[in-house]
């Protein structure tokens, strides 16, 4: 049955052709939701429910660099879920720095303050002061933890960096929810411990308890450390910036 609070929300996902993205558009299709699933490939994505039945989905491609054609589909996008990335493990070239700081960071960097401005100037229009749009950033464990792979570690810490950074302005206009996931099965992870659709239902369970910290993962440390790490980050950029 559909959760009829969820029943009108549109929402977008990046990496939506990966395990997690894939896991996460089948919960939100169960829970009503209008689903676009944002893919750097052209390869059609078809997802069936668990009856079997096709899920009603629109595919939209897009490009990390050309984060800004998306602006007019962010306009009706509800929740956004910055899912995307990649792991060159231990590659440490020129080609695969670049790679990795513009898919893992600066692409969901730049996702994000796009999507804060549209949803500013929705929020300007908006006349029944209703929620605000919803961003999901996916930074990772390794935004505190090693992961056995220098540039996955440098980007997804530098992403988590400018999220807790940028936090207080893009707040504003958007409810921010940071995952903060331990290892689980996909391409880019094949021997994770975990599955990426019970990571998927604990993610949205933790949404529904309105908590912006969303930690799944067998490591007890994180969930020590991750609120610490950010608590942390909040008092020291907050002394610093300037009003
Ligand atoms: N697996 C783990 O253990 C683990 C743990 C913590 C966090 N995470 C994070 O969870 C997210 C999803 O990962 P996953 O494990 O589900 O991996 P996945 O199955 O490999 O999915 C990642 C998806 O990212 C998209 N992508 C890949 N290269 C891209 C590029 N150059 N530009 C834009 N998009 C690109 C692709 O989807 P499209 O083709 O649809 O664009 C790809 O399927 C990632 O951010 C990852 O860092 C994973």
């Amino acid at each position: 049955m559909p959760d009829p609070s969820n029943a009108a929300l549109t929402v977008a996902v990046t990496g939506a052709s990966g395990a997690l993205g894939q896991a996460l558009l089948r919960r939100w299709h169960r829970r009503g939701a209008r689903l676009i699933a944002l893919c750097h490939g052209c390869a059609p994505l078809e997802l069936a429910g668990p009856d079997g039945q096709p899920i009603p989905l629109r595919q939209v491609q897009w490009q990390v660099g050309q984060e800004a054609a998306l602006e007019s589909l962010l306009e009706e996008v509800d929740v956004l879920v910055i899912n995307h990335g990649i792991n060159v493990h231990g590659d440490a070239g020129a080609a695969a720095t670049g790679r990795s700081l513009e898919v893992n960071a600066l692409s969901a960097w730049r996702l994000l303050e796009l999507f804060a401005v549209v949803a500013a100037r929705r929020g300007e229009t908006r006349l029944d002061g209703g929620r605000r749009p919803e961003v999901w950033v996916n930074t990772s464990e390794a935004e505190i933890q090693p992961a056995l792979s220098p540039l996955y570690e440098i980007s997804k810490r530098l992403l988590g960096q400018l999220l807790s950074l940028r936090a207080p302005e893009l707040a504003q206009a958007l409810r921010l929810r940071r995952l903060v996931l331990g290892p689980f099965r996909s391409a880019l992870n094949p021997i994770g411990v975990m599955g990426a659709d019970w990571v998927a239902g604990q993610i949205l369970r933790q949404a529904d308890w309105d908590w912006g910290l969303i930690i799944v993962t067998p490591n007890p440390l994180t969930y020590v450390l991750m609120p610490l790490a950010t608590l942390t980050r909040w008092a020291y950029y907050g002394l610093l910036r300037r009003p």
